[in-house]
């Protein structure tokens, strides 16, 4: 490495160190002088008129249902909403974020009503529930919900592309790593650059400029937020070995003292796909960023990022079992890397300098850092981490000169409030919402005990104040945030997401098999010497390894929702397997799309012949009819009614095809081009889940929402099917890729481009996640479908 640069980088880190050492010299001098405690006790007596209730009866309502947000998200803000209670609890949250992230003063008429703003749109988003709004009914961080939300603001394809990252991020995260969080903290990052990117706005900005502001936003929050799970969380994580540890973080050393990503030479052993990967992604990201630095602010950040890089580094080399660290020792890196940790958001979307931002950020990092150590203490402790507290709580008795970490807590909570922020009531009260909520959050999660021998341990020299802050503790209402809400609401979310979808990839797995189980059709009734080449035919079709969706959507709904008998609806499992069968061989016969190939084997027609292709086409829409009339345990009228409903489909199938062939070479609109794949596509998906409907009875009302769904979802799935025409893998796919263009088709691909295709896909998407509510059943099944169909590659 260039010893110029590095020595430079050191001068660096250096500088930043004696910054540290001063405000943590100021801290220390504030706590041994005593004078910390009775501040903040006369600022929690001002404090309390808002949160505790002097009247028993309003509190036992205020403690009613709802309370702590463990009901459920929107449960919670619906019950804020009706008792009164959201508008401060946004202001209390929103004011928070400002202070925070975005390192504002809380006294700045500008920063109120920015503040002021942003609740209320919020509030707006929150409680909508106009039906006419789209997004309105959907989670907020769900696909559909973000894509939404992109719409709005025009920046859909960024939006698709940072999804896909974020699906590629998760499906890579190694074993000993949690893919889940790994989303969770990107996400969270991507949110805080945009928060900086709109506070940077001018108010008299063009929608072109906000736009193009936004999607660089989206990328550089992804290309930084990489380095959550990909560096610091990676680094932390037992899953390489200490050498691995060592050259990665080399190599990160080097990208930051150069400005440039070193090539990744030879990696071997298990980790080496998963670090080929996490080095070409920072790659991008890390040229990405560059490329969009100014260049009057481009050392700075590359200075940033040492600093923010090399705290965390000193800092996770400390070894729990050293007895000797000083205070200045443990606390130093602290403050660095907290602090840079949020200076650098603004200096990777290249802002310009802001004196009270960097002072205001550099002393307020540590008062998150001891909270977040606060909350973590034994999980740090269990791991052999080096924090604050979890230092104390090995060495207290032994080093009567370690400070209390809770005791500086406090003396943190009292400099901000008094010199940082000349003692702003605003301030006053968020800060002390937050640090009483922390309190209350770690109670709850520890249990009473617990927590009550932590406070012994770290409780301060000033027994009043300890009291004050228990009784705070045990009494203060109206303290909680939405962030926190919010993620809480997001881990559970993305968890059970990933539960869910394990279960429905194994539904589906078994689904399938059980169907394989009794497609052949056999040759039973055949007693001449013949050979009965149609048969064969058709068994050659039916055993090759096609995906099975209809059927397994019709099961699913059909056993799992409906009640249906297993055994009972096994002939209309096939019926419709049959039905899709027959369209594949069809729609692959020369006069159609001349196909090939067709579930990694030769088409039909090319096994056999064109003849012996159609003749077991229409053999296989017979055999359907005839399975569905072997429905014998339905009642005959239900069963007729299933029987005309589904002719009625096929004869849809063939309008579907047949417009599809008119096409070729023509410009339709899009409404005509949703038309005809509802057609030829959606129509199939929706008569696998109408089917079982009627067998159920379901009511009319049921049977339209269903049909709405899988109009949209149908759609999906086609220009789904046609962009992998485009850019699929063939070997994945079982079927030749340009197929389309080479017959001149007309898809959403050729009228839209893969970008407008991916566009129209995700708005079927939303609209079909949308539907889903109208659907009077548990409908987890169906949303992992959808998920499924779009995000499959084959
Ligand atoms: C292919 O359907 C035909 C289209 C409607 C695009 P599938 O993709 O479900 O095909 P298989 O059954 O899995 O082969
Ligand atoms: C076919 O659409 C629709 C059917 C119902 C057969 P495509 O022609 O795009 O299907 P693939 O790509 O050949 O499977
Ligand atoms: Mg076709
Ligand atoms: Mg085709
Ligand atoms: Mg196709």
């Amino acid at each position: 490495m260039n010893e110029k640069l590095l020595k430079n980088a050191d001068a660096c880190y250096r500088l930043a160190e004696q910054e540290a050492a001063h405000y943590f010299k100021s801290l220390s001098e504030q706590l041994v002088q005593n004078m910390v405690a009775p501040v903040l006790i006369k600022d929690i007596q001002s404090w309390k008129q808002n949160h505790i209730h002097p009247f028993p009866l309003l509190s036992i309502f205020s403690r009613g249902k709802g309370k702590t947000g463990s009901e459920g998200y929107h449960t919670y803000i619906q019950w804020l909403d009706y008792t009164g209670k959201l508008d401060n609890y946004l202001d209390r949250s929103i004011s928070y974020i400002y202070m925070r992230d975005l390192g504002k003063a809380l006294d700045s008429p500008d920063t109120q009503t920015r503040v002021q703003r942003t609740v209320d749109s919020l509030k707006n988003h929150l409680i909508d529930s106009n039906p006419k709004n789209p997004g309105s009914k959907l989670e907020m961080f769900t696909m559909a919900g973000m894509y939404r939300l992109a719409q709005k603001e025009g920046v859909e394809s960024t939006m698709i592309w940072v999804m896909d990252k974020l699906k590629t991020v998760s499906s890579h995260i190694p074993e000993g790593m949690d893919a889940e969080e790994a989303k969770r903290k990107l996400i969270k990052i991507i949110a805080g650059v945009i928060l900086h990117v709109v506070e940077e706005m001018d108010a008299e900005i063009t929608p072109e400029e906000r736009t193009r502001k936004l999607e660089e936003a989206i990328r550089l929050g992804y290309s930084y937020g990489l380095t959550y799970p990909f560096i610091d969380d990676l680094l932390d994580a037992g899953v390489l070995s200490n050498q691995e540890k060592k050259r990665y973080s080399d190599l990160i050393r080097s990208t930051l003292i150069t400005g440039s990503v070193p090539e990744l030479d030879q990696w071997t052993g298990k980790n080496a796909e998963f670090i080929r990967f996490a080095h070409s992604e920072l790659r991008d990201a890390f040229e990405y960023i560059k490329s969009l630095q100014r260049p009057e602010t481009r050392n700075s950040f590359f200075e940033q990022s040492y600093v923010f890089f090399n705290s965390q580094e000193v800092d996770r080399v400390k070894d729990l079992s050293n007895a000797n660290y000083t205070n200045e020792e443990l606390y130093i890196p602290v403050i660095l890397k907290s602090s840079s940790s949020r200076l650098i958001t603004r200096s990777v979307i290249s802002a310009p300098e802001d004196e009270g931002f960097h002072n205001r950020t550099f002393l307020y990092g540590i008062y998150n850092q001891l909270a977040d150590d606060f909350a973590d203490m034994f999980d740090d402790l269990n791991e052999e981490r080096v924090t604050p507290y979890t230092y104390y709580l090995k060495y207290h008795d032994k080093r009567s000169d370690l400070i209390n970490p809770f005791e500086l807590y406090w003396t943190v909570i009292y400099n901000l409030i008094h010199n940082v922020y000349r003692s702003d009531s605003k301030t006053r009260e968020v800060i002390l919402d937050r640090a009483i909520n922390g309190l209350k959050r770690f109670k709850k999660r520890m249990g009473t005990n617990k927590y009550n021998e932590v406070m012994k341990l770290f409780a301060s020299g000033n027994p009043t104040f300890n009291k004050v802050i228990q009784r705070m503790v045990r009494k203060a209402d109206d303290v909680d945030f939405f962030d926190k809400l919010l993620r809480d609401h997001m881990i559970t979310n993305l968890k059970s997401e990933r539960k869910e979808q394990e279960a429905f990839l194994d539904t589906i797995e078994t689904v399938r098999d059980q169907i394989n189980d009794v497609l052949s059709i056999s040759e039973i009734g055949n007693t001449s010497s013949m050979s009965e080449p149609i048969i064969d035919a058709a068994n050659y079709s039916l055993k090759s390894d096609g995906k099975r969706l209809r059927p397994i959507m019709t099961w699913v709904m059909g056993v799992n929702e409906y009640g249906l008998d297993k055994s009972s609806i096994v002939p209309l499992l096939r019926s419709l397997e049959y039905m899709h069968t027959a369209s594949l061989i069809f729609d692959d016969m020369p006069s159609q799309d001349n196909a090939p190939k067709r579930r990694g084997r030769p088409t039909l027609h090319q096994v056999y012949d064109v003849a012996t292709a159609e003749l077991t086409g229409l053999f296989l829409t017979q055999k359907a009819v005839e399975e569905q009339t072997s429905l014998d345990q339905y009642d005959p009228k239900t069963v007729l009614r299933l029987i005309r409903y589904s002719s009625q489909i096929v004869g849809d199938m063939c309008r579907g095809q047949a417009m599809d062939l008119d096409s070729r070479g023509k410009q339709l609109t899009l409404e005509q081009l949703n038309t005809m794949c509802f057609y030829k596509t959606g129509i199939a998906f929706e008569a696998s889940l109408i089917m079982p409907a009627i067998l159920a009875h379901a009511t009319e009302l049921e049977m339209e929402a269903l049909k709405r769904f899988s109009r949209h979802a149908g759609i999906a799935f086609q220009i789904k099917d046609d962009l992998l025409d485009v850019e699929g893998d063939q070997n994945v796919l079982g079927k030749p890729i340009g197929k389309d263009a080479e017959n001149n088709n007309t898809t959403f691909v050729s009228i839209l481009g893969a970008i407008g295709a991916r566009k129209a896909m995700w708005e079927h998407y939303c609209f079909a996640m949308e539907t889903l509510q109208e659907i009077p059943r548990n409908t987890t099944f169906l949303k992992h479908l959808l998920n499924y169909l779009v995000n499959r590659d084959r």
